[in-house]
């Protein structure tokens, strides 16, 4: 019995020895030359270790970095040198020991003057070898650090990352905090929305054969907290769209969401450029002041909405230098259309350029809708082009001139019979160019932000004929447009607004329409029965039976902030758990296979 006793207390010791892990004076990665002569615990992960014979080294790591810990097999503590042979990578230790200045420093880690002569040992977990080496320069497959998360989330970088993005979220909190905004949830589970084909859908059980729907963004929810009158509303909140992904898309991802009641347009970029600029300074980084374009401009300058401004290579329209003056079918043919446009954009010393490369840029032109593309090539020689047989010697002055080619440059020329098309191929080919000549290489610290401004409100769907909107149907038009409204539905601008950083879209809003007869009529623009109008949007119509104040918003996306912040063009390194581009998680492994059981319940059939 005394010995059954015996053995059971030495257990419990021992666990207790084991679980003494509320003892840490400091994180492994913080300790630093003041901290000499201190006796420190540290608890963490076996990062590396090198058995020298006579000594043993081991580095620790823990969310805040690593140190060297070092075991000198001396009579007193041969034991400790034992016990540290053992440790392998990824073990859980609680290490407890002296702090030294190092003989050999590393300059190339915070904690590198330093280093713990080792007292105590406590192995608090063992690990298996584990798939991939944990380390900043990983080599293995993003699916198999995907399967694996929690591993792969032990790497500085990405802990780097998710603690940069804690600092942005808090530092968006207290700004809205300090300006009159308050946070407000909304729900989760909503009626199917608007741009419905995209919803993830929520089979409900008490009401067999009806859905939830996901939120794609709590547009309506934000509207209605402004009709109850809450005046300065905002969430971090987490949004669901079912749509294809890129690399700057998931399908769950996080909105700043913001509402005001009373607002004019400036009054909202006022409210979000102060925010990004304090979050940017929070985060240790710095950005510049966001200049305005018209939506008319940016595409026409840039081809693109989200153009990236941390490069020039601005596009110059030729339409009207051209016009009337070319014997150039291509050229005129599409000069001949209202829509037509014609431009170029110039390739910096891009006179050297092979026909080969000159080819693949042409490829890439027709992928767009280019029927294929002209060069124009400024040399000491004079200025030689691949249409010279077309262009007479004085349109190809013009060109240059327009280009403002220097000697050397080289001017790429796409034209077609639609103004949007003609802005998408330059806009492709201006982003090509830059990828050619790494005109954003070390540049992921270089922040170019802007704002886009009067989008057209709706947007013709060529292959149905039907008008959509270009934001949502809740956006407000530009007064004298909607008052001088004709057909041409696209004519009408919007009191709609984004803002880029770098070309990604990092957020959109406007300001709405708070009038009941106007959202019924865009409703009826956009095809909706009175009856679709009923079912889909009757609350929001009653609603603004009621008393609706003018009101306005915008959201951003709390994830492309984190992406462009830390530097990363893909957005699954600032997520702690994101999904595969085939919308799999790997480590938990969904979507999945339901019991038919639970099915039968929800009275849902699978169909073929
Ligand atoms: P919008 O649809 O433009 O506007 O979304 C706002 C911002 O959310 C981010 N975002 C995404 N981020 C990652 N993955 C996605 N799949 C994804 N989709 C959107 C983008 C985008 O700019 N209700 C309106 C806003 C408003 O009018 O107030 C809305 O949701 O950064």
């Amino acid at each position: 019995m005394e010995c059954l006793l015996n053995i059971l207390r030495l257990r419990y010791s021992e666990t207790n020895k084991k679980m003494n892990i509320a003892h840490r004076t400091h994180y492994a990665g913080t300790l630093r030359s003041e901290q000499i002569g201190q006796e420190v615990i540290i608890n963490g992960w076996i990062d590396s270790h090198r058995d020298l014979g006579s000594l043993l080294f081991f580095d620790v790591r823990d969310r805040a970095g690593k140190v060297q810990c070092v075991v000198e097999p001396t009579d007193a503590t041969m034991y400790l040198y034992e016990e540290g042979k053992k440790l392998r990578s990824e073990y859980v230790v609680s290490i407890e020991g002296t702090l030294r200045k190092r003989s050999n420093p590393n300059n190339k880690i915070p904690t590198g003057e330093i280093e713990i002569v080792v007292t105590s040992i406590v192995v608090l977990n063992e690990a298996d070898v584990p798939p991939f080496v944990i380390e900043e320069e990983v080599r293995a497959n993003e699916d198999l650090r995907l399967k694996y998360r929690y591993l792969d989330l032990r790497r500085p970088s990405l802990q780097k990352n998710l603690m940069m993005r804690h600092r942005i979220t808090k530092s968006i909190r207290d700004h809205f905090d300090s300006r009159g905004f308050i946070e407000i949830e909304t729900p989760m589970l909503m009626k199917a929305t608007p741009e419905g084909a995209r919803d993830f859908l929520v089979p409900s059980r008490l009401h067999p054969g009806e859905f939830y729907a996901l939120p794609q963004s709590p547009q309506i929810y934000k509207q209605m907290l402004m009709v109850a009158g809450l005046d300065k509303y905002f969430q971090i909140v987490k949004c669901f769209r079912d749509e294809d992904l890129r690399a700057d898309r998931q399908p769950e991802f996080t909105q700043l969401d913001v509402e005001m009641s009373f607002p004019d347009e400036e009054m909202v970029y006022e409210v979000m450029e102060s925010c990004l600029r304090k979050v940017w300074t929070d985060v240790g980084l710095e950005l510049p002041a966001f200049p305005r374009y018209t939506y008319k401009d940016v595409m026409e300058r840039f081809g693109s909405d989200k153009p990236d401004l941390r490069y020039a290579l601005e596009i110059t329209t030729l339409t009207e230098a051209l016009r009337a003056k070319t014997e150039f079918k291509v050229f005129n043919d599409v000069l001949e259309k209202k829509q037509g446009r014609i431009a170029a954009v110039v390739v910096p010393s891009g006179a050297t350029w092979s026909r080969k490369q000159i080819d693949e840029l042409t490829e890439v032109a027709k992928t767009y809708g280019a029927g294929g593309l002209v060069w124009v090539k400024k040399t000491v020689e004079g200025i030689d082009s691949s249409a010279k047989k077309f262009l007479t010697p004085e349109l190809h002055t013009t060109i240059a001139d327009a280009c403002k080619m220097n000697v050397g440059d080289m001017a790429l020329i796409a034209c077609h019979e639609k103004w949007s098309r003609a802005c998408t191929i330059l806009g492709a080919l201006r982003i090509e160019i830059a990828k050619r000549l790494e005109l954003t290489k070390n540049k992921s610290n270089v922040f170019a932000p802007l704002w886009v401004l009067n989008f057209p409100m709706f947007e013709l769907d060529e292959a149905t004929g039907n008008y959509n909107a270009m934001h949502h149907p809740f956006t407000s038009p530009v007064v004298e447009d909607w008052n001088a409204r004709t057909e041409d539905l696209a004519a009408i601008r919007a009191r709609a607004y984004d803002i880029v950083v770098n070309g990604y879209e990092l957020g959109s809003g406007s300001i709405r329409i708070h009038n009941r007869t106007l959202q019924t009529e865009v409703f009826d623009m956009l095809g909706l029965s009175k009856e679709e109008q009923e079912t889909k949007f009757g609350f929001m119509l009653d609603a603004f039976r009621f008393g609706a104040p003018p009101h306005g918003g915008m959201a951003l996306g709390i994830d492309r902030i984190a992406m462009i912040c830390a530097g990363t063009d893909n957005i699954r390194d600032v997520i702690a758990f994101p999904k595969t581009t085939s919308m799999q998680g790997l480590m938990e492994e969904c979507p999945s296979p339901i019991d038919p059981k639970l099915l039968t319940e929800l009275k849902i059939i699978i169909g073929k």
